[in-house]
Order: structure tokens, then sequence, then C-alpha cells
């Protein structure tokens, strides 16, 4: 497995493995990797035959109160685990050289960046979006895969793909949890054993509403209705958001038999879950 930090050392690893005909899968991330990133990487695994995985905790997603600081960094331990997967190449840029001094040009998704997250969290997306436009372009991917649980920001991507054109395929893929229903993600190493009981309330809220879903409801309004009253059985949840929303352009929408997405954010403690759940169309 190589570890290439180089911006143009990327570049030219990408360019001389197409040239050879091989389709590169590509795996953002930024780090702290646990089973729901490497799902995504055994997915991709299955879709290219050259899997670069980036690792990089990019500043520009997070707000000036945000965790960028403290956010978990353990890149001996996240390369042993890709080697481990059978990656072939590790992107890990500095920021300072996806970021040099005099940098003015941004992505921004225009409308959806507002949304869900973008609410509570301004400037996130457009964060998100700008990096990844960044590492496309770096890594020149033929595939790109995110997962299900960070749903605003597939839908962010997505139409960044669509509207500027970008030559690759996006795949999502669903959302790995522990046994128990908590989501994985980086920031659980944040919870105390007491938060990360009380977190649960996020999965069950969102099995409750789907629940009700597939034994026929369809007003959002009483599906988000009975979601918040489980969330209010757990007090120590500070919630951010509960949405019922269209996946593709993150709109409320009034009637599920279309198909929606049930978002819900919330505080345990200073750490800030998401959760979410896609209820098909009837
Ligand atoms: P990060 O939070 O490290 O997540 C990297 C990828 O792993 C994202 O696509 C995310 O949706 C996915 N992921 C995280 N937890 C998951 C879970 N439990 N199940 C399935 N997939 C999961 O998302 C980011 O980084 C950044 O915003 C990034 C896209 C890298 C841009 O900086």
């Amino acid at each position: 497995m190589r570890i290439i930090r180089d911006i143009r050392d990327m570049q030219s690893a990408s360019r001389a493995a197409k040239a050879q005909g091989s389709t590169i899968c590509f795996v953002p991330t930024m780090g702290a990797l646990h089973e729901g990133h490497l799902s995504l990487v055994r997915y991709a695994r299955t879709q290219g035959t050259l899997v670069v995985v980036s690792i990089f905790v990019n500043p520009l997603q997070f707000g000036p109160t945000e965790d960028f600081n403290q956010y978990p960094r353990t890149l001996e331990a996240d390369c042993a685990k890709l080697e481990a997967e059978g990656v072939e190449i590790v992107f890990a840029p500095s920021p300072a050289q996806m970021y040099p001094e005099g940098a003015k040009t941004v992505v921004y998704v225009e409308g959806l960046s507002e949304k869900l997250d973008g609410l509570s969290r301004p400037g996130h997306f457009k964060g998100v979006s700008t990096v990844v436009a960044k590492l496309f372009n770096i890594v020149k991917p033929d595939y790109a895969i995110f997962g299900q649980k960070d749903a605003a920001q597939v839908a962010v991507l997505r139409r960044m793909v669509r509207d500027l054109n970008m030559d690759l395929e996006l795949i999502v893929s669903p959302t790995v949890r522990e046994a128990d229903g908590l989501a994985l993600s980086s920031r659980n190493v944040y919870l105390t054993p007491e938060q990360r009981c009380q977190a649960l309330v996020l999965h069950r809220a969102l099995l409750k509403v789907e629940a009700e879903a597939k034994s026929g409801e369809t007003s959002a309004e009483k599906l988000r209705s009975i979601a918040l009253s489980v969330l209010a059985s757990e007090p120590a949840a500070k919630l951010d958001y509960l949405e019922i929303v269209n996946p593709d352009t993150l709109e409320p929408v009034e009637d599920t038999s279309k198909g929606a997405l049930v978002a819900v954010a919330a505080a345990f403690g200073a750490t800030r879950l998401i959760d979410n759940v896609l209820l098909p169309k009837l």
C-alpha cells in the first residue's frame, strides 16, 4: 500500500493507473476509521480495480467553535486497517498542501447547503463540497463512495456532481450500526458510557417512524410527531432537527408515499450526532 502525501504525486499515480486501464474507486474520509468507513472500502473493492482512500481532516468544514483541533487523528492505525483491506493507495495531504496561502476558490451548492446540518453548521457544506471537488480533481476517480449516514452530505455532493458535470459515478452505501443500533461515527469516542446509552434514542425514534410508515402512515406531520415523542422520552437529548424531507432536494414533504428521508440531529453533552432512515416509495 502506498501512502501519498503530495498532491502532484497523487495526480500522477492516478494518471498512470488510468493509462494502464485501471478504474479508480475512491473513498474520501477524515480518518479515525471504523467499520462504517471500512464497509465503504469493501464496497469500493467490488467497483474499481484500484482503491484510493483519502484521510484529511478538512479545516474548511468545521465552524470556529467546533471540534477541528480535538477531532481524533489516528493515521497509523487507519493505515494498518486499510492495508488489511487491500487498499492500494492512501492519500493523506497536509492542510497547507490542500489550502495554500491565497486559495480563494470554493464550490458552493446553493440552497441545499443551508438545509438540515447546514442550518446549524453555517459554512459546513461549502467546506465539504469544496474539499470533495478538490479531491476529485486530484484522485480523478471513476467511482466515489459515500455513506448514507451523512444523508444531507450525499444530497449536496450528488447535486455538485450533476451541476458541474463531474465525470464520475457517486455511489451511496448503507449506514453501519453497532449491535444496539447506534450509528458508527468517529465522534462516538467523545461519548461517556451514559451519553452513549442516551444516544440510542435516535435510532429508537427512527425505528418507530419506520414501523409506522410500514403499517401505512404517510402523513409526514404525524410521523414527525411520533418521532418527537420518542425523542422527548430522553431528556438528555438536545434536539437540533428532526425533518422529513425529499432526499434529493432536502425540502420538507407532506406525504411520504413517494419516499422520504427522515433525518435527525441531537447533541448529547457536547457531542452532536446525526442519523437518518430512508422511507421507501410505496
Ligand atoms: P467522515 O466523517 O470521515 O466519513 C467518511 C465517509 O464515511 C462518509 O461518506 C460517511 O458518510 C461514511 N460513514 C461514516 N459513518 C458511517 C457509518 N456508520 N456507516 C456508513 N458510512 C459511514 O464525511 C466525511 O468524513 C467528510 O465530510 C468528507 C466527505 C471526507 C469530506 O471531508
